[in-house]
Formats: structure tokens, C-alpha cells, sequence
């Protein structure tokens, strides 16, 4: 609709995180319609396949108001383009991912002068969160609960087994015995 500002989110959500979803609120905030839009790269091989991606973020965000979740090939700006979305938001965690961010806003910017980049910054919380770290938590045996909305959890655990440790360092082994032999006798 003429008048209404338009954005998209874009990203792998190879699964998506509550780092994600807290970009998403906020972004709820300043814009009209959000569009999630997950990036089908045939060259970038996720653990989850676009369909499934979806499916998780559809079930994460079910009762926001104002989102729309899709998912585009080849340059980000062409889908901006074609859904009239003027506004592209990326989240920025440390000072490692400002380098690429930078980068690809530029092209972006060359690309399609309409549309400018909003970065947001991560919630202090999620500062350390990222899809690659759950991925590898959740591949050795480490629990995400409170990183991730419970669909995803269960769908990570589905995929690589459930989790043998909590939240924080894994339980020492039990004590062992000492052998019979160097056993005191009493
Ligand atoms: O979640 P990610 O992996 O950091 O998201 C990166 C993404 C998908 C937004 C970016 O790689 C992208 O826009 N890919 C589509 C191709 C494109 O437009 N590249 C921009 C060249 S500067």
C-alpha cells in the first residue's frame, strides 16, 4: 500500500534464534510490514532445507501482526524490488560482523539506491547467539533451551539426537574407585 514502510529481513534462519526474533520485534516497531525472507542459496548448504527454515520461523512468529515470511534467489535487491521494500534490516552482533555488513550494504546501496540498510544492534542477551553455535551445541550433546523457540529445539533435536548436558558445563564424570588391589584392607 502507498505510503507504508516496507522492509525486509533477510538471512540464512539456518534455524532461526531468539537473536532473530528479537530483531524482529523491533523492527515491528518502526516499519508497517516486515517481510522475513530466507535466503535460498544452492551454493550454502544448510542443515535444514528452505521449506523446513520456514516452516520453524512461520511457527516462531505466529502471533505477530504485520509479518510476512518468504524466501528469494539470487540478489537480495532484486526481492526488494519486486516487493516494493525500500528498508533492508540486518542485526550486527560484535565488531567481527560489521566488515561483511558493511560490505554488502554498500553493494547493496550501488545495487538499489532506494533501498537503505538498518542495522540493529543484538539485545545484550543474544550478543554471543548465532544459528552455527546452536548447530554445534545441539550436535554434541549440549541443550539450547532458552536460545531458540521450543519448535526449533525439537526439530534440531530431531535431527542430530536429544541433549545429554543442561544449560552450563557439562557434569564431571562420577568418582571412580580405585582397583581392588590398591584398595586399603580394613
Ligand atoms: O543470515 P546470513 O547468512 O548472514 O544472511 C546473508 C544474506 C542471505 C542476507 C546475504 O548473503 C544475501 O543477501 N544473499 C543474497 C545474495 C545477495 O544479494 N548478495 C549481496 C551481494 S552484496
Amino acid at each position: 500500500m502507498a505510503g507504508q514502510r516496507v522492509a525486509v529481513y533477510p538471512g540464512s534462519f539456518d534455524p532461526i534464534t531468539y537473536g532473530h526474533i528479537d530483531i524482529v520485534d523491533r523492527s515491528l516497531a518502526l516499519v508497517d510490514r516486515l517481510i522475513v525472507s530466507v535466503a535460498s542459496n544452492p551454493n550454502k548448504k544448510g542443515i535444514f532445507n528452505v521449506p523446513e527454515r520456514i516452516e520453524m520461523i512461520h511457527a516462531a512468529l505466529q502471533d505477530r501482526k504485520g509479518i510476512k515470511i518468504a524466501s528469494f534467489e539470487g540478489l537480495l535487491v532484486h526481492f526488494c524490488r519486486e516487493r516494493k521494500a525500500d528498508i533492508i534490516i540486518r542485526g550486527l552482533r560484535a565488531l567481527s560482523d560489521f566488515e561483511f555488513e558493511f560490505q554488502m550494504a554498500m553493494m547493496n546501496k550501488r545495487m538499489y539506491p532506494r533501498a537503505e540498510t538498518v542495522f540493529m544492534m543484538t539485545g545484550s542477551q543474544y550478543f554471543y547467539l548465532s544459528s552455527s553455535v546452536i548447530k554445534e551445541v545441539v550436535q554434541f550433546g549440549g541443550s539450547v533451551e532458552g536460545l531458540v523457540p521450543p519448535v526449533v529445539q525439537e526439530r534440531l533435536e530431531e535431527r542430530f539426537g536429544r541433549a545429554r548436558f543442561g544449560v552450563g558445563t557439562p557434569p564431571s564424570p562420577a568418582p571412580r574407585r580405585p582397583p581392588p588391589a590398591a584398595r586399603r584392607r580394613r
